[in-house]
């Protein structure tokens, strides 16, 4: 297992973390299935893996009770443990003080090694300053109840060049892969954290699934180089190639992916040219398989009847890029039948107001039919 030095923080976990919201679950239940999971905590443990990522609303909260009691049975400075506060639902101090409470008695720990206030926004920072959470955090840092402060981040750069230009934090959290390059903080987010010491950790670096299983079309280049690489396996090493990533997360659902995913970061690689030129190539041609430009800027909305046009165009793009069965199912699935495409009316006014100039009357009608076909062959 290749572990990464960061000097910040004294900490030296290793490459590969767990991220621990995407577990086998329970048919019946829908909750954790409980054998299978540990089993494969068990197994990451015994491979090296000492980065174990939660937080309080994994798992509808199941995540961190379970995580505590199986790594309460290694010895506590066998691993590091990572949680969060989840921000959105914070209102004061008070109950963010009983959170970080109840967090420790859910871990069975004393400390949290690396605390993150979760999925910061411009919006939920705002929030997190007028409360004044940070000195609370502080002081418990200062307690050594929590012994590294960071965060996570789910917005656009300019908000996550403002939250991390505001302290020194001692790392922070990133969505990043070889497909999401100028999406959130992306590459220039990470090369400010660089540029500044803070240590990156990095989360969805198989885009949740989305580049474990690549269309044969795109990935002619990448077998040409390994034609036993899977393709999680280049976007892993994709990642952990950039300057300043301390951790990779991944959220592994299943022995095989634990052990694809272990064999890449035990006898890690960093891409070399050649190598990172076939995966600009496989990022290349997926990009050319986009229906249409939607970059989510919702100028769109809101439509008239109710039509959620950034939704249905993500579902409609990913679909045509990965083709995903499976995640493009759930998607369907999430999106309400009143917010689907063929509710719209074209009354046009959405194609006013698209900086893209998308027709998108003309895409809505297309897209519907194209999906259910997609999933019922
Ligand atoms: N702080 C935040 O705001 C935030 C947000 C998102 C995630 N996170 C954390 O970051 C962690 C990592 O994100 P993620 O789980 O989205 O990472 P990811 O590695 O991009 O996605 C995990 C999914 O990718 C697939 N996968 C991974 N390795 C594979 C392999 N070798 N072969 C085939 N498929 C493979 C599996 O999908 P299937 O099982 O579906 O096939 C797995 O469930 C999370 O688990 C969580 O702890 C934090």
């Amino acid at each position: 297992m290749e572990y990464r030095s960061i000097e910040r923080t004294g900490a030296r976990p290793s490459l590969l973390g767990y991220g621990c919201m995407r577990f086998p679950l329970d048919r019946e239940t829908g909750s954790i299935d409980q054998a299978r999971a540990e089993a494969l905590i068990r197994r990451a443990m015994e491979a090296g893996i000492t980065y174990y990522d939660t937080a309080w609303p994994y798992h509808n909260g199941e995540s961190e009770p379970f995580l505590g009691r199986v790594l309460s049975q290694y010895p506590r400075d066998r691993y590091y443990l990572a949680t969060k506060l989840p921000c959105w639902e914070i209102t004061s101090r008070e109950q963010a003080a009983e959170l970080f409470e109840r967090q420790l008695e859910r871990l069975q720990t004393d400390h949290v090694d690396f605390y993150l206030l979760h999925s910061l926004s411009r919006r939920t920072w705002k929030r997190m300053l007028e409360l004044d959470i940070l000195s609370l955090l502080e002081e418990y840092q200062r307690q050594g109840r929590l012994r590294r402060l960071g965060f996570s981040f789910h917005d656009e750069y300019e908000a996550f060049a403002k939250i991390l230009n505001h302290r020194d934090w001692d790392f922070c959290q990133i969505q990043l892969n070889y497909m999401d390059t100028h999406h959130q903080a992306g590459l220039q987010g990470l090369e400010l954290a660089r540029s500044k010491g803070v240590p990156v950790v990095v989360m969805e670096p198989v885009k949740g699934g989305s580049l474990a299983q690549l269309p044969e079309e795109v990935t002619a280049s990448l077998r040409a180089l390994d034609p036993e690489a899977s393709a999680a396996s280049w976007a892993m090493r994709w990642v952990a190639s950039q300057p300043g990533v301390a951790v990779v997360l991944s959220g592994m659902s299943t022995p095989e992916q634990l052990e694809d995913n272990l064999s890449t970061f035990s006898h890690f690689r960093p891409l070399d040219v050649e190598e990172n030129q076939a995966v600009e190539e496989t990022a290349r041609l997926l990009r050319s398989r986009l229906r249409n430009g939607c970059t989510g800027c919702r100028y769109c909305l809101p439509c008239p009847k109710g039509v959620d046009i950034p939704k249905n165009f993500q579902i409609w793009n990913n679909m045509a890029m990965y083709g995903n069965l499976r995640l493009t199912k759930r998607a369907w699935r999430e999106l309400e039948p009143g917010a689907r495409g063929d509710q719209c009316v074209s009354c046009g006014r959405c194609e006013e107001l698209c900086p893209q100039h998308i027709p998108i009357r003309e895409h809505l009608a297309r897209l519907t039919g194209e999906v259910e076909g997609f999933l019922t062959p």
